[in-house]
């Protein structure tokens, strides 16, 4: 938890109005659409992409991943974008096999269970009233709240299924993108237990994963015996005392998102100070290294910007126009957007299936690095949305 008010280290680089030129963003958003389509006639319809890209190639498969549900929300973005109904019935094609994720317990024994649901079902919903794919995320959700919330701790477990062995009583800074999952639930059904999980999920990560620099541990261990808080540590990031880019990018989105549910001032603040260490942190060309440990000589995450950048546009939306943090968090955003187009889309030389490479998925694993993956895409394009339609009504 951050006791005092971060302040910038450079807030002359922010201080500028920074507007990504129409005809850029318009070019991008054609190029990402087009690439969408592309994949979706190759591989056909209702196949998805894994974790991340093989040589910047999606080798598709089923519907199983936490991943899967940003491939669907890419076609819903492309939709809104360009009106085009091949990428409303690529994504409606879709539908079905998340049913079937529900019934069969697919992927379910998950923290990311949001994630999955959000940007594919909820979308579904939001857009064209698909009554089939709100009853899919209800259920999804309803399975989500028993199995993976704890009432004693306040906590999204992760992985239920873990919580007994040593090191399986944990939280996540990634759990932020699922909790929006419980509010839209809880909005739909009136059902206040939802509420108060999404709500007291956010509380615990701004208490115990946020450090008192801004920084965040990406996990969190308590006692399987009560729940207790036990230590911070990490798991994709360098070491448990770093800050793992991606996973502080989940804090930056995450929160607003919260806070646009709730109003809960708490969380705003927190979300600023995070942000601040972000953009204390962030190189040259504004897009983190996978880890903030680094600053030179390592491998970059674009996808932690994409998300950021969607973060700090949406806080913008709740700021009172004369807040600092306003004009920094769209002036970053933007920066952090036009950076991804002019230095990260690129394809000479050869064929991507991602739309953004220089994607770092897991390097304690060995997993993609400078890659391509299916949630720096979907971010990406949702912040290339956003700057599009201020008005965009977001799916999580
Ligand atoms: N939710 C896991 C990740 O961000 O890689």
């Amino acid at each position: 938890m951050v006791k005092e008010r971060l302040t910038l280290v450079n807030p002359e680089r922010f201080a500028e109005e920074h507007k990504i030129a129409p005809e850029k963003l318009d070019a991008a958003i054609a190029k990402a659409t087009a690439k969408l389509a592309v994949l979706a006639k190759r591989s056909g319809m209702d196949k998805f992409p894994p974790t991340c890209s093989k040589e910047f190639l999606y080798p598709m498969g089923e519907n199983k991943h936490w991943e899967c549900g940003m491939y669907t929300g890419c076609y819903w973005l492309a939709y809104e974008l360009t009106g085009d109904e091949f990428f409303r019935q690529t994504a409606e094609a879709q539908l079905e096999s998340y049913r079937k994720r529900v019934d069969e317990k697919i992927g379910m024994d998950d923290h990311d269970v949001g994630f999955v649901f959000t940007p594919s079902c909820v979308a579904a919903y939001k857009l064209t009233g698909n009554e089939f794919a709100k009853q899919a995320a209800l259920d999804a959700l309803d399975y989500f709240y028993r199995t993976s919330y704890s009432k004693e701790g306040k906590f999204i477990i992760r992985i239920h299924s873990a919580w007994a062995r040593g090191d399986g009583c944990r939280t996540m800074m990634d759990s932020l993108m699922n909790a929006p999952l419980m509010f839209w639930g809880a909005k739909e059904t009136g059902n206040k237990d939802y509420y108060q999980a999404g709500l007291d999920h956010n509380r615990t990560t701004a208490e115990l994963l946020i450090r008192e620099d801004g920084s965040s541990f990406h996990h969190y261990q308590f006692d399987p015996k009560d729940a207790s808080p036990v230590r911070g540590l990490t798991f994709q990031g360098y070491a448990d005392d770093s800050c793992w880019s991606r996973g502080h990018s989940w804090g930056v989105y995450g929160f607003p998102i919260a806070y646009s549910y709730t109003g809960d001032e708490t969380l705003k603040e927190t979300h600023r100070n995070i942000t601040y260490f972000m953009l204390n942190h962030l190189p040259e060309d504004m897009i983190p290294f996978w880890d903030y440990y680094f600053d030179k000589d390592s491998y970059k995450d674009s996808s932690a910007a994409a998300i950021a950048a969607c973060g700090m546009i949406e806080m913008a939306k709740h700021l009172p126009d004369d807040a600092e943090e306003k004009k920094v968090f769209i002036s970053a955003a933007n920066q952090m957007v036009e950076s991804l187009i002019d230095n990260y889309t690129t394809d000479i030389g050869r064929v991507y299936d991602g739309l953004i490479h220089h994607v770092t998925h897991a390097v304690p694993f060995d997993a993609g690095f400078d890659e391509c993956a299916i949630y720096g895409d979907y971010f990406f394009l949702e912040a290339l949305l956003r700057l599009k339609n201020p008005e965009w009504k977001m799916y999580w």
